[in-house]
């Protein structure tokens, strides 16, 4: 069954409170939970009940005005729900956004600045689509994808996600394959619970087996999202978007990476300046809480890699298709979204 209701992924409440669709728990449950303190927000986004780039901005946002109601030291909580998660650079510029508007208008300013921000990156969702649509080879399309970039991540219909909802509603999708994302399975999880909801055609994949996927032939353009790229185009994403671009580029498939300017970070220079958060162990050797290491087994469990921008075929934001992605392409790109 389709369902093309939007998806209430964040809330804000009265009494203030922020209410989010905990992304743990699907696509077994849709349950929602509620943060009436900006550290329950901050626990909520450590152990990823919400996530994804532009999401993680917009939460930010609304925590800083959560605070503005409920602390003293509001800057003392800004910092440490900027400080939650280090990759994605949408968390500290939310967060700044909304502490900025509470420093000039107080608490009312903070909500009215997370609103805004939340309405902004779905003008930005349905920008990225239309121009990812164009940034597309022609024909009948099976894209892949990697991890979750859809309405459980961004504003409106997502990042990447949107791009392939578009194809669709054109009919250009014949095929979307999803790469199940371990170890935390967004992909399997959280993508194809929004493909089945769209009615997409789908099947999910193990990661690895992608690359006999490209060997069959069977894919004609990747799109991905991005939690943060640097000046110089290189993109940190989700941990294992790296190969599939290495993959793509030796199959001669278009890679493309969709993201809003709100990812777009100047103040990274390349991509050895972007932090990868490092996730427990357990995340790895306990998937799904049961055993499938030793117990004690350790484990490297990077949440990010980084692709660098020769790999990239062409970076879509809301303002266009930047290609080829490199400082000077990047550069010319109008930064609207950053914070006064
Ligand atoms: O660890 P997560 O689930 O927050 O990682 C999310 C991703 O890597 C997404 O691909 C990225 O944020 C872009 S989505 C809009």
């Amino acid at each position: 069954m389709e369902h093309t209701g939007p998806v209430d992924v964040i809330r804000w409440l009265d009494p203030p409170a922020v209410a989010l669709l905990d992304q743990t728990r699907l696509p077994a449950e849709e349950t929602e939970i509620t943060c009436r303190t900006a550290d329950e927000l901050i626990g909520a986004i450590r152990r990823l009940a919400v996530r994804g780039a532009p999401l993680l901005g917009i939460a930010g946002a609304y925590g800083v005005a959560l605070a503005a109601r409920t602390e003293d030291d509001v800057p003392a909580a800004a910092k440490r729900l900027a400080d939650a998660r280090p990759t994605a650079v949408n968390l500290a510029l939310g967060v700044r956004r909304a502490l900025a508007a509470w420093e000039r208008t107080g608490p009312a300013g903070a909500l009215e600045a997370a609103r805004a921000l939340a309405r902004e990156e779905a003008e930005a969702s349905a920008r990225m689509a239309a121009h990812g649509l164009a940034a597309l080879p022609g024909g009948p399309l099976r894209l892949l994808t990697h991890c979750n970039t859809g309405a459980l991540a961004a504003g409106g219909d997502g990042t990447a996600l949107a791009v392939v909802l578009a194809a669709h509603r054109a009919g250009r999708l014949r095929h979307l394959w999803i790469d199940e994302t371990r170890p935390l399975f967004q992909g399997a999880r959280l993508t194809a619970w929004e493909a089945e909801r769209a009615g997409l055609p789908y099947s999910v994949l193990p990661d690895s087996a992608a690359g006999s996927l490209f060997a069959a032939g069977l894919v004609d353009a990747v799109l991905v999202g991005a939690d943060r790229v640097a000046a110089d185009g290189s993109v940190a994403n989700k941990v294992g978007t790296y190969p599939l671009a290495v993959l793509a580029r030796h199959h001669g498939v278009p890679f493309i990476v969709v993201a809003p300017t709100t990812t777009v970070d100047p103040g990274t220079p390349t991509g050895a300046g972007i932090v990868i958060e490092r996730r427990p162990a357990r995340e790895v050797t306990h998937p799904g809480g049961t055993a499938v290491a030793p117990e004690g087994a350790d484990a490297y469990n990077p949440a990010f890699d980084v692709t660098p921008p020769e790999l990239v075929t062409a970076f879509v934001s809301e303002r266009g298709i930047t290609q080829p992605v490199s400082t000077g392409s990047l550069r010319r790109l109008p930064q609207t979204h950053h914070p006064d």
